[in-house]
């Protein structure tokens, strides 16, 4: 497995450009299944993730073809099970199921394991299948969905932590195919859901609301081809501006959509970090005293979960008492242990982490645990003294395209090693 030798004490500057958003191409990949005719979608990140999504549209008959950035698929014949040596790689395949359900009224899938960030059910998915007339059965670890007809109706998909993004995106890509109207209630509000809806309405779907906590979908009888840009990833954008944060002079962010890292550019400017825009350039002016902070992570528009683990690298090393509660994943502190490693000072109480800020982080040999966890331990060691080496780096590249390449660009010293 190759590992990352974080070389620490190198200052960032300059600029570097931001990829397309992991989180909305997965859903947008799975919603072409919807339709025979070929979809064209640009600006897909090269992560082992879309590789992965790319490989069960194969394995489900779809005709995938990528040339850089953009990806043709069309999807003329189908079956309708997705393959669990796939599957069980990553958990966001679950999002085949909708389309599946709404173009062929069926669609088995291996239920998803848990994971290092917590228990990941789809009981909510399940629920919104089942309020369009959807019955679903589990057998030897499959999920299978089916129904005679799909029914539009009303549901909500709140749970006990709150909106499901990918359940979100699930009943809404199956609604789009059923008779009449479906009403989702405390619908997830993430901008990729809503990049998501703009595709399916490009496809000939018929959806309002996306984007707020009510998504109204009125079926149609069938969709068509489209084209279309995925939107800038704005946690690998948040990634690199903490990076900034820690390690910056002053660092500047092409291709982003500013207005979607609202609550992290205000932390970040709590913190005490300028920030400035300029069309879809963002940009941090490091200054190196940052102040503590405490933060909640919340469901859209609230602050990221997917954030929560790189402000914990940060803090780590800024004056004063700092406090992180995670309400969404209320277990993903796998990144905490590491960074104590570091010689960081953080106690976790519950699903909260009380983060005393130190002098300096050291740098030592740490384990990558899920894609953000491995990000923040890379960025704690742009700073620390010494090298950090982060094992396990198949993590970050489910995540981010060339994230050590794209911190060179910018001063970093980081070595990835072959194993
Ligand atoms: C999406 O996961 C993202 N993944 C996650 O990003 C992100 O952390 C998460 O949304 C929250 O924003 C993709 O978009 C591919 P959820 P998702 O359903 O949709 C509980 C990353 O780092 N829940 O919104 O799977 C669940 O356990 C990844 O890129 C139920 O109880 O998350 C969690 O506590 C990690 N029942 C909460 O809701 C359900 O049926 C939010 O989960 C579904 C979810």
């Amino acid at each position: 497995m190759d590992k990352i030798l974080v070389h620490g004490g190198h200052s960032l500057s300059g600029v570097v450009k931001i990829s397309g958003s992991k989180n909305s191409a997965l859903p947008i990949l799975a919603a072409t299944l919807l339709t025979k005719e070929p979809c064209v979608i640009h600006h897909v990140p090269d992560l082992s993730d879309i590789h992965y999504m790319l490989q069960i549209l194969s394995h489900l008959g779809a005709q995938v073809e990528r040339a850089s950035g953009t990806v043709t698929v069309q999807a003329e014949k189908i079956r309708t099970i997705a393959p669990y040596d796939i599957v069980r790689k990553m958990r966001a395949s679950v999002c085949v199921l909708g389309p599946l359900l709404g173009r062929e009224k069926e669609a088995t899938v291996s239920l998803p394991g848990g994971c290092v960030i917590g228990d990941r059910p789809i009981d909510l998915h399940l629920k919104g299948f089942e309020a369009l007339n959807a019955a679903h059965r589990v057998e030897q670890g499959n999920v299978k969905v089916f129904a005679g007809q799909l029914r539009g109706s009303k549901v909500s998909l709140r749970g006990s932590l709150g909106p499901t993004v990918l359940g979100t995106d699930n009943v809404m890509m199956a609604a789009t195919l059923a008779d009449g109207v479906t009403v989702i209630e405390d619908a997830a509000a993430e901008p990729e859901v809503v990049d998501l809806a703009n595709f399916l309405n490009k496809m000939g779907a018929k959806i309002t609301g996306a984007g707020t906590p009510t998504i109204v979908i009125e079926g149609v009888k069938e969709l068509h081809g489209a084209t279309h840009e995925v939107i800038p990833d704005r946690i690998e954008a948040g990634t690199f501006l903490v990076a900034a944060a820690i390690a910056g002079r002053e660092v500047t962010l092409r291709r982003v959509q500013p207005q979607h890292l609202d609550t992290v550019i205000s932390a970040l400017n709590e913190s005490g970090f300028k920030t400035s825009t300029a069309g879809s350039a963002l940009t941090l002016h490091g200054n190196g005293a940052p102040k503590a902070l405490n933060l909640t992570t919340e469901p859209y528009p609230g602050f990221p979960t997917d954030m929560q683990a790189q402000m914990c690298a940060l803090l780590s090393r800024t004056g004063g008492l700092s406090s992180i509660s995670e309400t969404v994943f209320p277990q993903r502190f796998m990144h905490v242990s590491e960074l104590k490693r570091m010689g960081a000072d953080i106690e976790l109480k519950g699903s909260t982490a009380l983060i005393k800020g130190v002098e300096k982080l050291s740098g030592a040999p740490v384990m990558a645990s899920d894609l953000r966890a491995s990000a923040a331990l890379v960025l704690a060691g742009l700073k620390a003294d010494g090298v950090t080496e982060v094992n396990r780096v198949y993590h970050i590249d489910r995540g981010y395209e060339s994230i050590d390449e794209k911190l060179n660009g910018l001063g970093a010293q980081i070595e990835r090693v072959k194993a």
